[in-house]
């Protein structure tokens, strides 16, 4: 079992990375193959919906080609991301359009049918104290996993802020523990593409 973890705040040593490295090491200990990636030290355009890469047969311009076939490797898939401005990060929101271009490669059905039967979890990390504010990123990342028919093991949101802030939150942290160890242990069969 592969997961793979996206890791989506600009800042490569903050919170969101502490908060997803619980959640790998749970995967890990639970013996699943576990690989990051850090959005940032990618290079991803914005999606330019040019639908060139039908033509070509590939979209060769940036980095999302390798974050593609990581994702297309992976049997789960955990997405980290800071709040930011109530949503996903940037970051974060640049790879999900991006991946509308695996769709116009090909059709929508065959994008459901190589993206399907994942499964997926959201970590998020905030500076207020008040989770409710997080409900769109979680709506967000709720909604994109039912669209590309990934089953939703859940979610865990923690305090960040300043860095190192998520440290001291040990429950917050045993809790991501405890969803990569889930995702781990669920003994997922799904068609590879
Ligand atoms: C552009 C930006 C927007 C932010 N928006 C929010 C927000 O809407 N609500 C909130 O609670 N914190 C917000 N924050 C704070 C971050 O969520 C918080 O600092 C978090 O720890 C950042 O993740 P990191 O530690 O992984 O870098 C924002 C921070 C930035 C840089």
């Amino acid at each position: 079992m592969q997961i793979l973890g996206l890791m989506g705040s600009s800042r490569r040593d903050g919170n969101t990375n502490d908060l997803l490295d619980a959640a790998l090491r749970g995967a890990s200990e639970a013996g699943a193959q576990v690989e990051k990636v850090l959005l940032p030290d990618y290079k991803l355009h914005h999606i330019y919906n040019c639908k060139d890469c039908k033509q070509r047969g590939a979209c060769e311009e940036d980095d999302f080609p390798i974050l593609r076939d990581k994702i297309s490797a992976a049997d789960g898939l955990i997405w980290a991301s800071p709040l930011y401005w109530f949503t996903v990060s940037g970051l974060t929101k640049v790879l999900l359009d991006r991946l509308c271009c695996i769709m116009y490669l090909d059709t929508y059905e065959a994008f459901i049918e190589k993206m399907k039967g994942r499964l997926a979890a959201t970590l998020c990390v905030m500076e207020e104290t008040d989770f409710n504010k997080a409900r769109h990123l979680l709506g967000t990342m709720e909604m994109v996993y039912e669209y590309c028919q990934w089953s939703n093991l859940g979610y865990v949101v923690g305090l960040g802020g300043s860095r190192g802030t998520i440290l001291k939150h040990t429950d917050t942290l045993r809790q991501a523990y405890e969803l990569g160890e889930k995702m781990a242990k669920i003994n997922q069969t799904r068609r590879k593409p």
